[in-house]
C-alpha cells in the first residue's frame, strides 16, 4: 500500500477523541503538512512527518484488526512506572492493577533515570503503531520524526513536562521538534475550544 492509499484509507475512520469529528482525517494530514510547510520550508522531513502522523488509525478497521477506540486514540503514558498526575483523568488509573503493583508504582519504576524514552512501552495507540511500521521498514525519516509520531499523544509530556526523568540527551532535543509540531496538530477549533476547556 503507498502513502496515499493509506490516507485515503484513513478517512474511512472516526476518531471519536477528535474535537473536529466532521472534518475528514485526509483534510487533518493534509492541512497539517501543508502548515509546516509554509512556515518551516527547509524542513521537508517535518512536512513528510505531519502528513503520516496520523495513519496508524488504520488499526480502527476490520482489515487492519479493527482495535476499539480506547486502544487506538486519546493520550498515551508509559507503563512500567508511576503514572504522573499531569495524564488525564488520572484518577481512573486506581482502577489499574499495575496501579498497586510496587515494581510499576515508583517514580521509576522498572525504568531508570535518563534510560531514554526509546527504552520506555507506552501505552498502545496509533502512535505507536505508525512508529513501529516506520521503524521495521527502515524509514529514513530523522529521529525527531520518528519521536513526533510516537509521541504526538503524550500530553503529560509535551504539554505537562511530567516524565522528564525518563528522557536523554536526544530526546531532550527532538521533545522541541516535538513541541513545534504539536502547535500544527491541533487544528484551528481544537485550539479555539482549548482556551474554554482543558483539553481537546
Ligand atoms: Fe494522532
Ligand atoms: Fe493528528
Amino acid at each position: 500500500m503507498s502513502i496515499w492509499e493509506c490516507c485515503e484509507l484513513l478517512n474511512e475512520v472516526v476518531d471519536e477523541s477528535d474535537p473536529d469529528l466532521d472534518e475528514p482525517q485526509i483534510e487533518h494530514l493534509l492541512q497539517t503538512a501543508k502548515a509546516i510547510r509554509k512556515d518551516y520550508p527547509n524542513e521537508d522531513w517535518l512536512h513528510l512527518t505531519g502528513l503520516i502522523h496520523d495513519l496508524g488509525k488504520v488499526i480502527l478497521l476490520p482489515s487492519f484488526g479493527e482495535l476499539p477506540q480506547w486502544a487506538v486514540v486519546g493520550d498515551t503514558f508509559p507503563v512500567g512506572c508511576a503514572f504522573d498526575q499531569a495524564n488525564v483523568h488520572h484518577k481512573y488509573f486506581k482502577e489499574n492493577p499495575d496501579y498497586y503493583n510496587p515494581a510499576y508504582s515508583t517514580i521509576f519504576g522498572v525504568y531508570s533515570e535518563g534510560c531514554g524514552l526509546e527504552n520506555v512501552m507506552m501505552s498502545w495507540g496509533h502512535d505507536d503503531y505508525m512508529y513501529l511500521v516506520a521503524k521495521e521498514n527502515n524509514c529514513t525519516l530523522p529521529s525527531a520524526a520518528l519521536f513526533i509520531i510516537r509521541y504526538h499523544s503524550f500530553y503529560a509530556l509535551h504539554k505537562a513536562g511530567a516524565y522528564k526523568y525518563l528522557m536523554n540527551e536526544e530526546d531532550v532535543e527532538n521533545l522541541n521538534w516535538l513541541h513545534v509540531f504539536n502547535k500544527y496538530d491541533l487544528t484551528f477549533t481544537a485550539r479555539a475550544r482549548n482556551g474554554l476547556m482543558l483539553r481537546r
